[in-house]
């Protein structure tokens, strides 16, 4: 069968970049990248992707008039690459609508919170201040709503006494490593169909134990 082709727009370190990469180098994953952009020039996660033998382009919006000619070069360098999904992993430009609405159900992002709460910027410094208690991570279709959409999976993440926006981020970003790839999976599979505000799933998986910070003793 054939493998959904995958874009990946990123802006920096490209972590999220990397958990796809290692994803997609397993034979049975059904997905693969076919073309990695980032808007800057020295974003590390270029690097990743040239070590993985994927085509990575740099479309730097800095060098057009509007972000509207720069986001019509990102498109039509993913559909000439013939990409079916494009992921958001760490991408800091907010696109256009007309961007959103052109690969609309086939555009994703992930956002280090449980969204609908904490969207935005400093994340785990807001989430810090708030003092809750559980935090974690929203897999979700894009739409021109920033921080908005379908949300396709997420995952939960315990903060404790000790923490700090630092050791939080780093819990909430190996999870993000782990249903990043989850997400793509799904959508690959058909498994994650949006209707409406919701993405009903279609997949069986083991749901976990209600996640709760402090862990009852038992
Ligand atoms: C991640 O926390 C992601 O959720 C957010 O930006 C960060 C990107 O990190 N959108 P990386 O570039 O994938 O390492």
């Amino acid at each position: 069968m054939s493998k959904l082709k995958l874009g990946v727009l990123i802006s920096g370190r490209g972590s999220n970049l990397q958990a796809l990469i290692d994803a997609c180098s397993n034979v049975d994953f059904p997905a693969e990248i076919s073309l990695v952009i980032s808007n800057r020039p020295g974003a590390m996660g270029l690097e990743r992707a040239r070590r993985a033998d994927i085509p990575a382009d740099v479309i730097d919006h800095k060098s057009f008039d509007t972000r509207s000619a720069f986001d019509n070069a990102v498109s039509q360098r993913f559909e000439s690459a013939g990409v079916d999904l494009i992921c958001l992993a760490g991408f800091m430009l907010l696109l256009k609508s007309d961007f959103v609405e052109h690969w609309h159900n086939k555009l994703i992002n992930i956002h280090p919170s449980l969204l609908p709460a904490f969207k935005g910027l400093d994340i785990h410094e807001r989430v810090y201040e708030a003092g809750v208690k559980i935090t974690g991570c929203t897999v979700h279709y894009v739409r021109a709503e920033v921080d908005d959409g379908p949300i396709i999976i997420q995952a939960a993440v315990p903060v404790t006494e000790d923490d700090t926006p630092e050791t939080i981020g780093a819990r909430v970003l190996e999870a993000e490593h782990n249903i990043y790839p989850e997400a793509v999976r799904l959508i690959a599979n058909e498994q994650a169909q949006p209707q409406g505000k919701k993405v009903t799933l279609s997949a069986s998986g083991v749901i976990p134990e209600t996640l709760i910070n402090p862990s009852l003793e038992k």
